[in-house]
This record gives structure tokens, C-alpha cells and sequence, in this order.
């Protein structure tokens, strides 16, 4: 029988384990792959120093299964960040943002020297761009920045009635083809008021494994 998603998710979830250093502190990302990703992580709790985390709910989850969440202040340098992706492409290139927490995973993703990116099949894209690209804004900045967006082509939409854990708003970008990803995402975050763009090309995957209904299919950056 086919396995549905959340059986791709928790497949993967599960292989992510094998990346995780014995000892290590482990970068956590957000999302649904994710949480399973994190039931996964206290099966072998007692063998992790602890996590940093990138979002608000995902350190609620860490800490319901007494995990250690230590603030990104505290570490140097992270062996491996774990985190889903809303596309990936066949060089690494992600976008990332769905859920909103895009900011602070590229911030934990930074801290890495790894990043392991856990996704179903239906993840994989040719070019990046079908799945809205999300921009997270100082909300003072958000009509101008708006503006420039629709100058790359892009079809800017607030996201309604949120406010991400760093007390700013979304931009949902339908439209664009990234066909460029790193040129796209340097560009973007050079605009004032812009805090993160959700193109995760300078932190792209250093792995991802996906979830296919024939297993679990690597693929190495
Ligand atoms: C969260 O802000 C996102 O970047 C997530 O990593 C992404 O949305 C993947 O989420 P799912 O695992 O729920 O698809």
C-alpha cells in the first residue's frame, strides 16, 4: 500500500538520527516533518547535550520531552542542523518559511556546519518558486518593500493576522521563478526593512533525505 506523507515524514524523521553526533547539541528546525523529527530525538535523548532551537514551538516540543534547549548565544559552532524545507531543488537551494520561522532557522542554520534537510518527495522542484516565497519585514518597511518585490515580478501578499516570534510581519511572494537562488537571496536581503528572505542559498543543504514511497533516497550538496 502507498505510505502517505506523514509515514514519508516520519520515515525520514527517523533516518535524521544517524546524523546526529553522539553528545552533540543539535540545531533544530520547525515544521511537521520536524516535530516528528523531534519525537524521534528523545528516543535517544540521554546520547544529545541538548538542542538550540528555531522557533517558539518547537522549543515547547523539545522541552515536553525534556530535551535541553540552549540559546544560540551559548554555542559557537553546532555540528548539524535538522529542519524540513517547502522546496528544495536538485543543488541545495531551498525555500523555506511556511511556517513562518525563516528568520531564526537561518540563524540556527548559520551556527551549523551541516544542515540535514528532511522532506517528502513531493518537496523536490526543478526551479524554486512555485511555493509562495515568504520575506519577513520590519512592518514600517513593508509597502516599499511590497513595491520592489513586484519590480522582480513577484506578487507580494501580507500573511493575515501573523506576527512572527520576532514581533514582525510576512510577505507571501507568488510568482517568481528563482532560477538564480543565491543572486535572488543576496539581492533581497539587501533592502532596508527586509530581516530575512526565506531563499536559503548561502545556507543551503548539505544533505536532504527524502522521503520516497520506495524508502529513504539520499541526496549529497
Ligand atoms: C518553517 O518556517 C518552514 O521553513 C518549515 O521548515 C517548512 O515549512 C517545512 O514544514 P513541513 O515539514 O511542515 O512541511
Amino acid at each position: 500500500m502507498a505510505m502517505s506523507q506523514d509515514e514519508l515524514k516520519a520515515l525520514v524523521a527517523k533516518a535524521a538520527l544517524e546524523h546526529v553526533p553522539e553528545g552533540a547539541v543539535v540545531g533544530v528546525g520547525t515544521g511537521s516533518t520536524v516535530n516528528m523529527f523531534i519525537d524521534a530525538l528523545a528516543t535517544i535523548r540521554s546520547k544529545v547535550a541538548g538542542a538550540v532551537s528555531s522557533s517558539v514551538k518547537s522549543t515547547e516540543r523539545l522541552l515536553g520531552h525534556g530535551i535541553a534547549v540552549l540559546e544560540a548565544n551559548a554555542v559557537a559552532r553546532i555540528p548539524v542542523y535538522i529542519d524540513g524545507a517547502d522546496e528544495i531543488d536538485h543543488g541545495g537551494n531551498m525555500i523555506k518559511g511556511g511556517g513562518g520561522a525563516l528568520t531564526r532557522e537561518k540563524i540556527v542554520a548559520d551556527l551549523a556546519d551541516r544542515f540535514v534537510c528532511i522532506a517528502d518527495a513531493s518537496k523536490l522542484v526543478k526551479t524554486l518558486g512555485k511555493f509562495p516565497l515568504p520575506v519577513e519585514v520590519i512592518p514600517m518597511a513593508r509597502a516599499q518593500i511590497m513595491r520592489r518585490l513586484k519590480d522582480l515580478g513577484g506578487d507580494p501578499q501580507p500573511r493575515h493576522n501573523y506576527v512572527t516570534d520576532n514581533g514582525n510581519q510576512i510577505l507571501d511572494v507568488r510568482g517568481l521563478s528563482i532560477t538564480d537562488p543565491l543572486a535572488m537571496e543576496t539581492a533581497i536581503n539587501q533592502w532596508p526593512g527586509v530581516v530575512e528572505v526565506g531563499i536559503f542559498a548561502v545556507n543551503r543543504a548539505s544533505v536532504c533525505l527524502l522521503g520516497t514511497p520506495d524508502g529513504v533516497r539520499r541526496l549529497d550538496f
